[in-house]
């Protein structure tokens, strides 16, 4: 690109984050499972700027945290006293010799802007040679919002804040989206002349289009094309209406993708999850982290997925997946809790209220009913009944099961680990297994069975006398 050298963006996010009541920033507030700072980052990182430096203040040991870690390759500045947005600015001015020409102001609450639009935004700047672009939009309800003020040929005359506006101003439609583009001399001319009489007592960078345009400076305005990207986030209410839009944008472009997805408006699924074609999304399901869901799944309602691979053909019904790779054309639930580690083959069935953990699973093996398998290697078409338990934990360790490869376990065994059931060995129902089952063997461990005659019809009168 162009431009990129010549680019850097100020990400301002050091505000108190009054309005939403929190002990921490409000960038690290999550929408569809990522800080708000992610999404901004992101569209940021895909315009490929020179350099970008994020504003931290409250709570910003969080902040610095999440960008070191993230994001490797963007600065932190620090704003130690909240005093403003045009503040916010100036902590960034030690820098100035690294800044490029234009300078990207960006808020950190706005998670919807897209890097198209940010693209158009310095284009714009270049293109007509102003001094600054302010990227603005038409709200039906401006409430919130710094008002355009122009005069009746259109140019742009300043910025008002709510809070400080007439009540004409008010009625004014075209707000500030808090998103602009600077000419780096221009705005440190500028920055420094901004006071802070205004009813918040704050340094309003918005204060810098008047006192510009009152220099003879070129300010222009940008509307956004898709209002929606301009939407800020202050409080929870706002919280959960962005939340809302960003997961109909993933959701809308996986179903562009090929996806069918039932319900739209109840699934939440995270930006990072893939999902392949005709795959079926019913309502009420969690897809998040790094999950990839392959091709023609079902994925049932009510479950909930996160980082975990299911392999194309397999159906998941209203069961918790966690840190998985489930193989293909895997039948799962309905209200099973697969957890980390497991690792199952082709056509495994794990059936009703089933736990798994840490455990492979091979193919065509089946644990259909109310079992729980813990660190323990099945082999391929083994059967668990019903009510089995692999007894993994002595109380001290976590000890392992093998059962291999035809193994049938008859329901209600426990198999106290450790312990090796071997191939095509059969364990009868209700056995305890505590030593190893050799190969081909039927292992049955259990009391032996009296039949007394006729006793249920002595137990009968014995009951009926007493009544
Ligand atoms: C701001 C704009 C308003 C615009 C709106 C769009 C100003 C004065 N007003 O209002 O015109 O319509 O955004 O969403 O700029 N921050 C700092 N340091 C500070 C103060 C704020 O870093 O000292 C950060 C905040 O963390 C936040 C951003 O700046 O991410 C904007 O601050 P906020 O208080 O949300 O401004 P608004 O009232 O929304
Ligand atoms: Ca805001």
């Amino acid at each position: 690109m162009s431009y990129s050298k010549n680019l850097s963006v100020i990400i301002l996010a050091a505000g108190k984050s009054k309005r939403m009541k929190s002990e921490i920033s409000k960038a690290l507030h999550n929408i569809c499972y990522q800080p708000i700072l992610y999404y901004i980052l992101s569209s940021v990182n895909k315009i490929n700027p020179k350099n970008v430096f994020v504003v931290v203040g409250h709570r910003s040991e969080l902040i610095d945290k999440y960008v070191k870690s993230n994001f490797p390759g963007i600065k932190t500045v620090y704003q130690k006293k909240q005093l403003g947005t045009a503040h916010a600015v100036l902590a960034v001015k030690k820098y100035r010799k690294d800044l490029g020409e234009d300078i990207l102001v960006l808020p950190g609450d706005c998670p919807l802007i897209a890097s198209g639009s940010l693209k158009k935004l310095v284009n714009r700047k270049i293109k007509t040679s102003s001094a600054a672009v302010v990227l603005m939009t038409t709200a039906s309800n401006p409430k919130g919002y710094g008002r355009i003020i122009k005069d009746r040929k259109g140019n742009v005359l300043k910025i008002v804040e709510e809070a400080d506006a007439t009540y004409a101003e008010k009625q004014m439609n075209e707000v500030n989206s808090s998103m602009y583009c600077f000419d780096k001399k221009i705005l440190f001319e500028n920055i420094e002349n901004i006071d802070s009489k205004n009813s918040q007592k704050e340094y309003y960078l918005t204060d810098i289009v008047e006192k510009m345009v009152k220099n003879g400076n070129k300010v222009a305005c940008l509307k956004i094309s898709n209002s929606k990207e301009a939407l800020g986030i202050n409080d929870r209410i706002q919280l959960s209406k962005v939340e809302k839009v960003m997961q109909m944008t993933i959701n809308e472009k996986m179903m562009q993708d090929g996806v069918t997805i039932k319900d739209p408006g109840s699934c939440y699924i995270g930006g990072s999850v893939k999902i392949e074609r005709d795959s079926v999304i019913e309502p009420f399901c969690f897809i998040k982290g790094k999950s990839i869901i392959g091709s023609n799944c079902v994925i049932g309602p009510f479950s909930q997925i996160t980082n975990t691979k299911v392999g194309s053909g397999s159906k998941i019904n209203s069961s918790v997946i966690i840190d998985a790779v489930i193989g293909r054309n895997n039948n799962i639930g309905p209200h099973s809790y697969i957890r980390p580690d497991t690792v199952t083959g082709e056509n495994v069935k794990i059936g009703a209220f089933c736990e798994v953990k840490k455990s492979k699973i091979n193919n065509r093996s089946k644990v259909p009913h109310l079992s729980y398998v813990g660190d323990t290697e099945i082999g391929s078409s083994v059967n668990i009944g019903a009510s089995s338990v692999t007894v993994n934990y002595d109380g001290y360790r976590k000890n392992k099961t093998i059962i291999e490869d035809n193994v049938f376990i008859g329901s209600d065994t426990m198999l106290v680990a450790p312990v090796r059931v071997g191939k095509g060995a059969v364990v009868a129902a209700g056995s305890v297994i505590t030593d190893d089952v050799p190969s081909n063997c039927l292992a049955i461990e259990r009391g032996s069975q009296k039949n007394i005659k006729d006793g249920a019809i002595r137990y009968r009168k014995k009951k009926e006398m007493k009544e």
